[in-house]
């Protein structure tokens, strides 16, 4: 008996999807349906043409996640982390995951602590600086004093979020310049740029740059000795974007969190060193002394109100659950054996990389597992830009980009060690950077600036 198959049938018969394949929609929606097999072929296929994870040496954040978190995660999708009433549990998680990350950064009180989840460290620090610029309005409008010219300090490495943060809540953004082998804030001179209308100071642990630490302990001893002389009481905020999940494991006598007094908010990265997928921050706060009752909004949960402080509404749960994962798979010690050992790798992948002979390291990986380098002074045929190029010919993504004032003068390229960046795939890298060398070195002259080439820039 002849039986009648359908189209997708058919394609499915002689095992070819790809002969239904026509035209893909590009910018207009189109009129009809599509069988599914088909569309998901189109939109695949059209992916691979994106770059490969995890030959990104450029992004901070994670790359890789083990098949278990994979799995809760792929299960988690259609969670709304904002329906505390409809998934009690995810919540839970996250009020769990606020009390550990608070215990890892010693605040004092780390049960009463208030904290929650964010997208990532750019919502984060918006809702840090947002208390603390409330904070500083409400003390001068009790004081009776104007309020219309707040000012945030930080050095002129800090990443671009905090550049927003000003700009959308009309701060006024003062910068430390960077000063010869100083690729980072100045703490003397970060007091020095304080007054009565500063909400507070940021410190970078650590600089997207080059991987440096700020040194957040004499940040606040110049703060503390700023209010000894002047009586400005100045708050600091730690970005801790990165080294939130590194300095603890690996630096656990470092001074740089709620340890140090005057510091009042930390933010981090759970999508970075945190080990999750992209989609999630974290921000604490020492005391709720810290966040003005005013920004906080209640919402439904288990027919309780629950407190929130968040620029977003609907916010995918699947990030929250998997770094809860993480913490309860890895443990301290879980974290600390892989940052030390991304940051053993970034050490020797540095020294690799010296011994070549054209470039010189600007950093060693000895804060974050993560490096910058350049090419020698004296070489003036190639030059960062052409050698980010010419990795990119293997798959290699090293961004290659100059700093800012005052160093200007300097490009480097840099390389950020993320877990799943092995020796093994190290030496693969450093392999195929030598074998570009002879070619690098025979060009005549440079070919590619900040403008035409593969960089990147913050
Ligand atoms: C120091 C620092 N702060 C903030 C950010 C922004 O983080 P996110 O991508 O999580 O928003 C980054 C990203 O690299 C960073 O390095």
């Amino acid at each position: 008996m002849a039986i009648k198959q359908t189209k997708r049938a058919r394609a499915q018969s002689i095992g070819d999807v790809f002969s239904e394949v026509g035209r893909a929609p590009r910018h207009k929606m189109p009129n009809d349906e599509m069988d599914p097999e088909v569309a998901y072929q189109i939109v695949h296929d059209e992916l691979m043409l994106d770059g490969n994870a995890r030959l990104n040496l450029a992004t901070f954040v994670g790359t890789w996640m083990e098949p278990q978190a994979q799995r809760l995660m792929a299960e988690t999708f259609d969670k709304n982390m904002i329906n505390k009433d409809e998934y009690p549990q995810t919540a839970e998680m996250e009020m769990r995951c606020v009390d550990m990350i608070s215990r890892l950064w010693h605040a004092p009180e780390p049960d009463d602590a208030p904290g929650c989840s964010t997208t990532g460290s750019s919502e984060a620090a918006m809702l840090g600086g947002l208390a603390m610029k409330r904070i500083w309005q409400d003390r001068r409008r009790a004081e009776g004093k104007p309020t219309d010219k707040p000012n945030i300090v930080f050095g002129i490495n800090v990443q671009v979020c905090w550049e927003k943060f000003a700009r959308y809540w009309d701060v006024e953004p003062r910068e430390v310049p960077m000063e010869g082998p100083r690729f980072h804030i100045d703490p003397e001179q970060a007091a020095a740029l304080c007054d009565e209308n500063t909400i507070g100071v940021i410190g970078i642990l650590g600089s997207t740059y080059d991987g440096s630490y700020e040194p957040i302990e004499k940040l606040c001893q110049a703060l503390d000795a700023l209010q000894a002389k002047t009586g400005l009481n100045i708050p600091v905020h730690v970005d801790a974007a990165s080294g939130g999940f590194v300095a603890p494991f690996l630096e656990p006598n470092l001074k740089w969190d709620f340890a140090l007094d005057r510091v009042v908010s930390i933010n981090a990265s759970g999508h970075k060193y945190g080990l999750v997928a992209p989609g999630v921050g974290w921000i604490i706060w020492r005391d709720e002394e810290h966040l003005p009752e005013e920004l906080i909004f209640k919402v439904n949960y288990l027919g309780d109100i629950m407190p929130t402080f968040a620029l977003n509404f609907s916010r995918p749960g699947a990030q929250v659950v998997a770094q809860y994962y993480n913490f309860v798979r890895l443990g301290f010690e879980g974290y600390r054996k892989i940052q030390q050992y991304a940051r053993d790798v970034a050490q020797d992948l540095a020294a690799e990389i010296e011994k070549l002979g054209p470039f010189e390291l600007v950093t060693r990986g000895t804060d974050l597992p993560v490096f910058a380098f350049k090419v020698r002074d004296d070489i003036t045929n190639f030059n960062v830009f052409d050698v980010s190029n010419a990795v990119r010919e293997r798959g290699w993504q090293v961004p290659a980009y100059t700093f800012p004032a005052n160093r200007q003068d300097l490009a480097v390229l840099r390389v950020v060690v993320k877990r799943g960046f092995t020796h093994d795939v190290a030496s693969l890298f450093i392999n195929d950077l030598r074998r570009q060398l002879p070619r690098l070195q025979r060009q005549a002259t440079v070919i590619h600036d900040a403008d035409n080439g593969s960089g990147f820039r913050h």
